[in-house]
């Protein structure tokens, strides 16, 4: 099962209390969920969502004993203010977003996000929504894809991967997440090292089929409008982007310093002891800020 990243750290600053309201905008296998609900305790609630609906199905479950405590949503944090609204929720004590992927959902060959198993070049979180990484591969052109490779990837060499991907489409020979992994080490001209050669691919491929940059923007023009005063807004990322664009959202935020407060002047990481444990969080970066 997926271990949650610096949970400790999150709760902390979250502070979830008896009687308070929250959010889990991300909630993969439901850690981050439960633990909350531990913390508030006897009647704090917390409203969860997630777009892909296996998640919803597995947290469902797990989470049923705490009864109307818990309530989710098959829907994007990004839709979080027309979904509460429409529930009659306004103002929420701490919000939590733990971008990406979910190691069940990695470690799952029938949903294409790694290459260390052979599975469809599926990647879609929401796989009701219609354009798998297959699709996009097939429906861009080779100089959007050539961007989707290098922006998304930070990969050096995108334009020779690119042409490789499309002559590779072309041929019938691109159908899976080993012909995409083999493709992409053919292309480099490289043997497996301690980093596969196609990871950087298969983290851009999956950016772009789950518009997971296009979201984010949304959930942050959205969520802080969501916060009571003393309210927090907890959010790890994984990938420098998506860092990126929390920072500068904050920043712009709490230009307002008689309403907001950047708690995280530099964004908190892992432990030695938590990268040892679990190295998924190696990448992993936390930032806060607090509604005044
Ligand atoms: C890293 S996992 C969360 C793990 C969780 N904190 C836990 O402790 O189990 C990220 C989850 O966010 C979901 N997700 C990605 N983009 C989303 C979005 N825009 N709205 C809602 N959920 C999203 C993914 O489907 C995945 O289940």
């Amino acid at each position: 099962m997926h271990q949650p990243v610096l949970l400790k750290e999150v709760l902390d600053y979250l502070a979830p209390h008896s009687g308070g309201v929250y959010m889990d905008g991300c909630l993969g296998a439901g850690g981050y969920a439960e633990a909350i609900l531990e913390a508030a305790n006897p009647d704090g609630i917390l409203f969860g969502f997630d777009i892909d609906q296996e998640s919803i199905h597995i947290v469902t479950k797990r989470l049923e004993h705490y009864g109307e405590r818990f309530r989710c949503r098959h829907a994007g944090y990004h839709e979080a203010l027309s979904t509460l609204d429409s529930i009659g929720i306004g103002q929420l004590d701490g919000i939590v977003l733990d971008l990406g992927l979910s190691s069940d959902q990695l470690e799952n060959p029938d949903r294409g996000f790694s290459f260390r198993s052979v599975g469809p070049l599926d990647m879609r979180f929401d796989r009701s929504t219609e354009e798998s990484a297959e699709d996009l591969l097939k429906n861009v052109s080779e100089a959007e894809l050539r961007r989707i490779i290098s922006e998304y990837g930070e990969e050096p060499r995108a334009r020779k991967i690119a042409q490789w991907l499309k002559q590779s489409l072309k041929k019938g020979t691109l159908r899976s997440t080993e012909d995409l992994a083999e493709v992409v080490m053919r292309a480099l001209g490289r043997k497996k090292g301690r980093i596969h050669p196609a990871t950087r691919v298969f983290q851009a491929l999956r950016i772009a089929v789950n518009d997971e940059l296009g979201n984010l923007k949304k959930g942050l023009e959205q969520l802080p409008t969501l916060l009571k005063q003393q309210g927090r807004l907890c959010i790890v990322s994984y990938h420098s982007l998506e860092d990126r664009m929390v920072k500068l959202a904050f920043k712009e935020l709490a230009r307002d310093k008689v309403k907001w407060r950047i708690l995280t002047p530099r964004p908190l990481r892992a432990s030695f002891e938590e990268i040892n444990l679990n190295p998924r969080s190696r990448s992993a970066k936390l930032r806060v800020i607090e509604f005044l």
